[in-house]
């Protein structure tokens, strides 16, 4: 059945004109004091941009703050470029220089980033990608291009798995007989031809909406070629699954030949909610529900066990030991987030009954766990699928930034459905019953207004609000809409930081009094904000026991002027600690004068400070260190 729900708001609720509609909300959230209980000191950053969100289930209430925090840490400041999201906190060897971005994640990253009312982060980085940024590494579905890889025979597209960020699939390890997988195995696969149908559909609405006609018609038939072709021979009948078909001969496998066993990668499509709405495709979900095949203990598997390679490790990190990525058997947060979007889809729009909402909130709780490290937030890269706990866990792994959740709570559990037209949908992904009895989400941008959705089973019932006006309502929960009046989005307001150096070794250049780790000194002008522990970013100055003066400067390749600075300073109550006093001090030709006012420090958090405009080459922020302590400075910008 479509949707259980009767209550539609639609044409009962168009009755009564937007600006005569007078249920005022009756509870809206105490921001203030839940940025601080998440936040601390770094608040201020998330209170006018995050939707706050509370739900009787705490777990996912606390991972949701998480996330944001997730995503505030991976904004790197490229300056006159603006912001992108990193996929890794710490640099890695195969990131793309000198931005430090990855492609395959992109599309989580900019998920999450649409629910940010500063939509700078999203805008920013949409555009690097599309002007530049995107060196296509690996598959993604941001409406590019792939044809390099089309087989113009089977129209159908092929990818090296390692290429799909998925190294070590079942094509891979079968195309080298078992003997490894981390390269090789090119196959027709149901990600990239999903990816490549969804960015055929995007290319299509973009044409339409600038009057191109022409351009429109012919990105529709690609896709709907495209499907013809997929769901004929993706779709494996005996597996009754999407899966991958060999794209080349080795001596193990052959070209065209199906891969022989089922991948978690079959139930993606459903993320851009490609297949038809047809009770045969629609079966290859019983197969998330058995734990003989996709459901491992700890959430979903990769592969099921029965493959002959299912979860032999075959790589490991060479300096530690450790073991590294594969994704024959384990669960990947990456994957997760895709077939929940997937699965938030399945339950939206398509007619069958194998999958229910108790379902989907069951996996969005195995996933929920899977971001509490000993007791602590930490969502790190792939699984065991049967037990708990992290496989790879290197220093990169923590707070990996490679797939979604907050999107997943807004449009999934939530059930905001994002349209094109002036009409908030909302239809929450919780079934009769559930002990999920409550939840309000605030403060969320759509269309140029701030939404509010609120469940209360014993109570108002679900509400959807605009604007602070009750526009629909319903004693269950189903399916509710309402119309919006048009109204343009915020403008975007982008103050450039001056003082980020991109590339190491350039201008502009740090330089310390002490502490002279020469990447240690880069992290505080790359323009990556994080306080986490566990990865320390930022110069740290070297310990001391008497009360030592201490700086860190900038020099430019020319004269500029500044206006304000801002300033980010670690501390942990043990080692490190803010510095006694401080100023802000440019460099006249012959000495270094202070300059603009000196607001209180505040440690984990952001110290803004404004002045005068004064034009110069060098500047620095000098301080007198506490006895006893390192002071480290995570970030150091200038405007
Ligand atoms: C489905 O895949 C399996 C495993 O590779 C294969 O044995 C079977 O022949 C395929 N079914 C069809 C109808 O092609
Ligand atoms: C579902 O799709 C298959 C393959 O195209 C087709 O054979 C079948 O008739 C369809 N089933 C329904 C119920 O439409
Ligand atoms: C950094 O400082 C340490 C300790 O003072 C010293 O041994 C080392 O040679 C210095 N390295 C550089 C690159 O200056």
């Amino acid at each position: 059945m479509k949707s259980q729900f009767l209550a539609y708001a639609t044409a009962a609720s168009l009755a009564v004109p937007f600006a005569v509609a007078t249920a005022i909300a009756k509870r809206s959230l105490d921001t203030t004091a839940l940025a601080s209980q998440y936040f601390g000191n770094h608040a201020p950053w998330y209170q006018d941009r995050i939707p706050f969100f509370t739900c009787s289930d705490k777990s996912i209430q606390g991972v949701h703050y998480y996330r944001w925090k997730v995503f505030r840490a991976h904004q790197r400041d490229l300056g006159e470029r603006g912001y992108v999201s990193t996929e890794f906190l710490d640099d890695v060897g195969w990131q793309l220089e000198p931005w430090a971005t990855l492609n395959d994640a992109t599309g989580f990253h900019i998920g999450e980033g649409r629910w940010l009312r500063d939509r700078r982060f999203a805008d920013d980085y949409i555009r690097h990608m599309y002007n530049g940024g995107n060196d296509r590494h690996f598959t993604d579905y941001m409406a590019d291009s792939w044809d390099d890889s089309f087989d113009t025979d089977k129209g159908l597209y092929w990818r090296e798995p390692l290429a799909d960020a998925t190294e070590y699939t079942i094509s891979s390890i079968d195309a080298s007989c078992g003997v490894d997988g981390f390269t090789g195995g090119y196959a027709f696969r149901p990600s990239i031809n999903s990816y490549m149908w969804a960015n055929a559909i995007a290319m299509n609405k973009i044409a339409a909406l600038t009057g191109e006609n022409g351009v429109a018609s012919d990105f529709q038939k690609r896709a709907d070629t495209l499907k013809e072709r997929f769901q004929a021979d993706i779709w494996n009948t005996t597996l009754e699954h999407f899966i991958d078909r060999h794209q080349r001969d080795t001596d193990c496998v052959k070209y065209w030949e199906p891969i022989r066993g089922r991948e978690l990668v079959g139930l993606v499509p459903w993320m851009f909610n490609m297949p038809d709405d047809n009770s045969t495709y629609s079966a290859a979900w019983k197969h998330l529900l058995d734990t003989d095949k996709l459901r491992g203990s700890n959430g979903m598997r990769t592969n099921e066990p029965s493959y002959e390679y299912y979860m032999r490790q075959y790589r490991y990190d060479q300096p530690t030991g450790l073991r590294e990525c594969q994704w024959n058997g384990p669960v990947w947060p990456y994957q997760i987030t895709q077939v929940l979007l997937g699965m938030a889809n399945l339950l939206d729009t398509y007619d069958q009954e194998i999958i229910t909402k108790a379902n989907f909130i069951d996996e969005l709780r195995r996933y929920t766990n899977i971001h509490y490290l000993n007791g602590e937030f930490n969502i790190q890269e792939d699984y065991e699928p049967d037990k708990t706990g992290p496989i790879v866990g290197l220093p990169r792994s923590h707070h990996y930034f490679h797939s979604g959740y907050n999107d997943i709570i807004i449009s999934g559990l939530v059930g905001i459905r994002p349209r094109a037209d002036n009409v908030i949908e909302v239809n929450p992904m919780i079934p009769e019953g559930s002990d999920i009895t409550s939840f309000r989400i605030q403060d969320v941008p759509y269309h140029g207004h701030s939404v509010a959705v609120q469940w209360e089973a014993s109570g108002s019932g679900l509400q959807v609000e605009v604007d602070g006006t009750v526009l629909a309502s319903a004693s269950q929960l189903g399916r509710l809409t309402a119309d919006i009046p048009a109204a343009s989005a915020p403008a975007i307001e982008r103050r450039i930081a001056k003082s980020i150096q991109l590339v190491r070794g350039d201008f502009p250049k740090g330089s310390a009094s002490s502490g002279n780790d020469t990447e240690r000194i880069h992290d505080a002008i790359d323009g990556g904000v994080w306080f986490f522990p566990e990865l320390p970013n930022g110069w740290d100055s070297d310990g001391t026991e008497t009360d030592s003066e201490q700086w860190y400067a900038i020099e430019f390749a020319s004269p500029t002027e500044f206006t304000g600075a801002e300033l980010a300073f670690f501390a942990n109550g043990d080692d490190f600690a803010l510095p006694k006093d401080y100023s802000i001090q440019q460099f006249d030709g012959s000495n270094w004068v202070d300059v603009w006012d000196r607001p209180q420090l505040v440690e984990n958090g952001l110290t803004a400070v404004e002045g005068d405009s004064v034009t110069t080459g060098k500047i620095r922020v000098a301080f007198t260190q506490l006895a006893g302590k390192k002071t480290r400075l995570v970030e150091f910008k200038l405007f």
